[in-house]
């Protein structure tokens, strides 16, 4: 992609965006009168402007029809779910019934490690990267113990060569290999929080398989912000959150993808609620767990309608912007972001150069960028806040933004650039 390092050129691509209508569905929260820069979809997406709406119609629901609004109406919550998982299938690339959408993140990795840990023998190991995310790491920690093993012996942690930040494949593929005959499961975030790196799942996923192994993925930075093909990479397993590229709302309902081929494996475990019961028998109240046939199969209690109900609303906006255009745009943003970051580090000493930890290929990241500042990144973070840019601090030294195709703008990022070449005083 080319492009010109002016403001007038921001403003033209500005202009000719063809989602640039998607932002007003948003709400943008205002400092001192004057709407935010917020590079912030990576934590918590901003509020879609239905969401609202659906709540109310809930609302509407619930008062005019009482539990019977599980059966009529409009919306009869019944069959909710449906409504949510077509419009995600399109977005993480799987069947509609591939999806559950149920609890938070770190339950479903939790329920997911019951189906698809199941240490035996020899093969008790579980692939990981280091430094996960801390939750997966407590959820490693405390499930691994529940199995009466000590950690330290069973995880096998991936991590960047010394004085590098990235994930090679290599070393993954490598420890995939050298571990094959210990390893019951490779889980890994497909997108890493820290860094921006999206990994190659589709390659991990055959080497893994080849190896008899099971693989899943922690998709929270990945769901809703980069291409997935879940299904056809043959993935067994995937969770993710709602709350960052989904839009969905603070503690908004996480997901799981569920490869189609154990939905009826009669060997899986799980554990169960009657939400996860076959559905016209489940008010017969009898004893035995006859599962949905599905990865509805794996619900376990009552969903909350009103967090079914925000999600809902995001996911009307991204079909009406529509999925393909998003990742357009996602590429074009970001291109941008990357030559604004070049432009500046053109004019810096080799000494006070940022560090761009993401990697710069496109395949390999989505919309994020980690910035590794040596000096003062405390101070630019906090002086690119006072300027109502709002970006993420990491320690030691990295700040973290991610321009949305939803909802940013390109003469965004050309301000966040003026912002930043002022306090870096070139
Ligand atoms: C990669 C990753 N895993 C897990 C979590 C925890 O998610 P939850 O609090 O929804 O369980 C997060 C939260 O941001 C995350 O980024």
């Amino acid at each position: 992609m080319q492009f010109t390092n002016t403001k007038d050129y921001a403003l033209q691509l500005d202009r000719e965006d063809p989602l640039k209508g998607c932002r007003d569905q948003f709400i943008v929260p205002r400092e001192e009168g004057r709407e935010q820069i917020y590079f912030l979809g990576n934590s918590l997406g901003l509020q879609p402007r239905n969401a609202r709406a659906e709540i109310d119609a809930i609302l509407q629901q619930w008062s005019d029809y009482g539990v019977e609004g599980f059966f009529r109406g409009k919306t009869p919550w019944m069959d909710y779910h449906d409504q949510l998982t077509k419009p995600l299938s399109v977005i993480v690339g799987c069947k509609p019934q591939e999806i559950s959408v149920m609890n938070q993140l770190t339950v479903n990795l939790h329920l997911m490690m019951v189906s698809f840990y199941r240490p035996a023998g020899k093969k008790i190991k579980i692939l990981c990267e280091a430094k996960a995310f801390p939750s997966d790491q407590y959820m490693f920690e405390t499930h691994v113990k529940h199995h009466g093993y000590n950690p330290d012996n069973v995880l096998i942690e991936v991590k960047p060569r010394d004085g590098e930040q990235l994930l090679r494949k290599e070393d993954i593929l490598s420890a995939i290999e050298t571990h094959q005959e210990e390893l019951a499961l490779v889980l890994l975030g497909g997108l890493n929080y820290y860094s921006g790196q999206v990994l190659d799942m589709e390659t991990i996923t055959r080497a893994a398989h080849a190896a008899g192994i099971k693989v899943g993925f922690d998709l929270a930075h990945a769901a809703g912000n980069i291409p997935l093909s879940l299904h056809d990479w043959d993935i067994d397993f995937a969770c993710w959150c709602s709350y960052k590229y989904l839009n969905a709302g603070p503690g908004a309902m996480g997901a799981v993808f569920i490869h189609e081929r154990f939905h009826q494996d009669p060997e899986i475990h799980r554990f169960a609620g009657w939400w996860g019961y076959q559905k016209d028998k489940r008010f017969k109240m009898e004893k035995g767990f006859l599962p949905i046939g599905t990865a509805e199969g794996w619900q376990i209690s009552t969903p909350s309608l009103f967090l079914y109900a925000t999600q809902k609303a995001a996911l009307e906006v991204v079909e009406n912007a529509g999925w393909e255009q998003i990742l357009q745009k996602q590429k074009k943003l970001t291109a941008y972001l990357w030559l604004m970051l070049d432009d500046l580090n053109a004019a810096l000493p080799e000494e006070r150069k940022i560090r761009i930890i993401t990697p710069r290929n496109e395949q390999e990241r989505g919309c994020q960028v980690s910035l590794l500042f040596p000096e003062n990144g405390r101070a630019i973070f906090e002086f690119l806040g006072k300027n109502g840019i709002m970006t993420d601090w990491r320690e030691p030294n990295v700040i973290r933004m991610a321009p949305v195709p939803l909802y940013n703008r390109y003469t965004e990022i050309w301000t966040m650039k003026e912002c930043l070449q002022k306090m870096l005083a070139i």
